[in-house]
């Protein structure tokens, strides 16, 4: 810790023991995400979808010297000739295989370089004065970004074909009480959606507005594993009733009958999960579907996905005082008690699990475990400003991206939050996303 700059009265770390904890922590995940397999894994194409792993590493070292070094600091770039191939929208995931990138050691000597210099920048300069470092932005913004890609690269790893590379044990057996009711009701009303103080909130998740919300129901866990067998064991992927005319020209295109990573084995469903084949757990939430077959399940069952606003009020509003919360179970940051993140566990918790996570109302996993498709379209809240590139979030707004909510067990806490924003085309079904239904609220 810095001298002069003790701990906050609430008892949390100072922003700048937290940047560099954050900081850290997604080295540490990186190194491992990188290090399990050899150099022939991580230069190889394991999917058209992704970007070779080496690519994802060298991206890290790139963006964080932009930023830190660059930005921040006002240095000269330390390496002007690869900025182009590190750059996203330059290069579709596809092509990234064929550009002369950094070998893996380059690589890892590059995100090291980068860093060394970071932590000089970070212990001397002040967390505030400017947009970019109050109360270390900057810091928490590049912590998030490599977080966010070691979830991309564990999607990698989910795709490539061989032997287990990682391993990491269940979580915890967390849900002991009994059966708990199918849905809860969300009272009608007003609700603070986004957040204006929330210091490392990125640039989609503000400002603060107020929304109104009619009451609705909505599932008390996502969807599992057994609810959508009952779907497929139903007709459910031959029946063009269920489905949105997208949707169900992907599946006939693509003979798409099962979520992804599963296949029939004799009378049983069979999953591939990092290497591993196994029985489909029915108690887990679905895991690898789209948002064509959330929404087709969804029709199915006689719901419908909930709106984003609805997805945010059940987790973030306190009947009880009115305010809206940081996570569904108050303002403390997660902790292994309240969500299954930060890819402690490679897989889902059993739905109802983490009972110290629920919201007021009783909804549970809204943070962790899968990421929640929601009805809506990724668009700016009111007063919307890019901060600080517009390549982060506005050039993606609009009605091809569906939002997601809630997190993964992948998504590090860093970069999870009741306002956090991720998006997808709604074909995509290699990320680690599920969902839960809702519905409307009777009037009467
Ligand atoms: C917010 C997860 C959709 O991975 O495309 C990483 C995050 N932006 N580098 C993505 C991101 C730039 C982004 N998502
Ligand atoms: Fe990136």
């Amino acid at each position: 810790m810095n001298a002069g700059e003790p701990t906050t009265a609430d008892g949390r770390e100072s922003l700048r023991d937290r940047a560099l904890d954050a900081l850290t922590v997604a080295r540490e995940r990186t190194a491992l995400l990188t290090s399990c397999v050899d150099d022939g894994e991580l230069t190889a194409q394991h999917s058209p979808l992704m970007s070779p792993l080496v690519w994802d590493l060298a991206h890290i070292g790139n963006q964080e010297e932009q930023w830190l070094w660059r930005a921040v600091a006002g240095q000269e770039a330390l390496r002007p000739e690869i900025d182009s191939l590190y750059d996203a929208f330059e290069h579709p995931r596809a092509t990234r295989p064929t550009l002369p990138l950094l070998p893996p050691d380059e690589a890892r000597a590059y995100a090291a370089d980068v860093r060394t210099r970071v932590l000089d920048v970070l212990a001397s300069t002040p967390l505030t004065g400017r947009p970019l470092l109050d109360e270390g932005f900057a810091f928490g913004m590049i912590a998030q970004h490599e977080q966010q890609h070691d979830e991309t690269m564990l999607i990698t790893h989910q795709l490539r074909r061989g032997p287990a590379a990682l391993t990491a044990p269940p979580p915890p057996a967390t849900h002991t009480g009994g059966p708990l009711p199918t849905e809860v009701l969300v009272p009608g009303g007003p609700f603070t959606m986004g957040t204006s103080d929330e210091p490392w909130a990125l640039d989609n998740e503000r400002p603060a507005h107020t929304t109104l919300v009619p009451a609705f129901c909505i599932d008390t866990v996502p969807v599992t594993n057994g609810s959508y067998m009952a779907f497929l064991a139903d007709g459910g992927y031959t029946e063009r009733r269920w489905w949105r005319p997208e949707g169900w020209a992907q599946i006939r295109e693509h003979g798409i009958v099962a979520p992804l990573f599963w296949h029939r084995d004799g009378g049983q469903w069979l999953r591939r999960r990092f290497g591993v084949t196994e029985p489909v757990p029915e108690e887990e939430p679905v895991l690898h579907v789209s948002w064509y077959e959330a929404d087709a399940y969804a029709r199915w069952a006689g719901r419908r996905l909930p709106t984003e606003a609805e997805w945010e009020k059940a987790a973030r509003h306190d009947p009880a005082s009115g305010r809206s919360r940081r996570y569904p179970w108050g303002d403390a940051d997660p902790g292994p008690e309240h969500a299954n993140l930060g890819q402690r566990h490679l897989r889902p918790a059993p739905a109802g699990s983490y009972p110290a996570g629920a919201s007021p109302l009783g909804v549970r996993q809204l943070i962790g475990d899968v990421w929640e498709w929601t009805a809506s379209d990724f668009l700016p809240y009111p007063g919307f400003t890019a901060f600080p590139y517009k390549e982060y979030s506005e050039v993606f707004f609009g009605p091809a991206h569906k939002v997601l909510r809630g997190g993964s067990f992948a998504v590090d806490p860093v970069a999870c939050r009741g306002t956090f924003r991720n998006w997808d085309l709604p074909v995509r079904r290699q990320i680690f996303s599920g969902f839960r239904t809702a519905r409307s609220a009777e009037l009467d």
